[in-house]
């Protein structure tokens, strides 16, 4: 089995329950991974992923000010941070951060985008829009960041059937499942492709 000999850094930024995260951080333990997780980043003071960095022995960071570009920039530096993968952070990335990671920063969004997207769109709002709505379907989409909500281009999207989800919390567990296989498989890709350029 190939064993990869050395990986991209990255770095994951959170503030929710971090169910992503761990799926991410899960993954980098394999043998075939292509990257490894040397950070997660929080702009919250208590949340889920505190728990999860802790049980998975990754370092955390809290960021007082998610618009403080210059301590992101030496948090992520004193890392050796190649990739940042968001998993749940719900704030505008920096300038200066988005322009010096560009191409090596993506996201997880719990709608096809562009559908559903946009500021204040995320977690259960989403969802309930969708049930709202009455779509048979929903998805996800794996995006690269730009200094917006939701408009980096697309990496890749996975439709999911939801016909027979007749509450919102059905939905929600739906779209997790499909985003804990499909992240930490897209993030590999990523991490495969900058590996074999450098
Ligand atoms: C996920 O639904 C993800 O798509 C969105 O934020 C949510 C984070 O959930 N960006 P968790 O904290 O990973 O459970």
């Amino acid at each position: 089995m190939l064993q990869v000999q050395k990986q991209i850094s990255v770095a994951i930024f959170a503030s929710g329950t971090g169910s992503n995260a761990e799926a991410l951080i899960r993954l980098s333990r394999l043998n075939t991974s292509y990257y490894k997780v040397v950070m997660v980043l929080t702009n919250k003071e208590q949340a889920g992923i505190y728990e999860v960095a802790n049980r998975m022995h990754i370092p955390i960071e809290y960021l007082t000010d998610p618009k403080d570009s210059s301590r992101m920039g030496e948090l992520l530096q004193k890392n050796n941070v190649q990739v940042i993968a968001l998993a749940g952070y719900l704030r505008l990335l920096p300038a200066d951060i988005v322009r010096h990671f560009d191409g090596r920063i993506i996201n997880i969004h719990p709608s096809l985008l562009p559908e559903y997207g946009g500021r204040g769109m995320y977690g259960d709002t989403i969802h309930m829009a969708i049930y709202n709505d009455k779509k048979p379907y929903t998805g996800i989409t794996v995006h690269y960041v730009d200094e917006y909500f939701d408009t980096g281009s697309g990496l890749c999207q996975s439709k999911i059937s939801i016909n027979e989800c007749d509450t919102v919390e059905k939905i929600a567990e739906k779209v997790k499942k499909v985003e804990h296989e499909v992240y930490p498989l897209m993030l590999n890709q990523l991490c495969k492709i900058i590996y074999s350029q450098q």
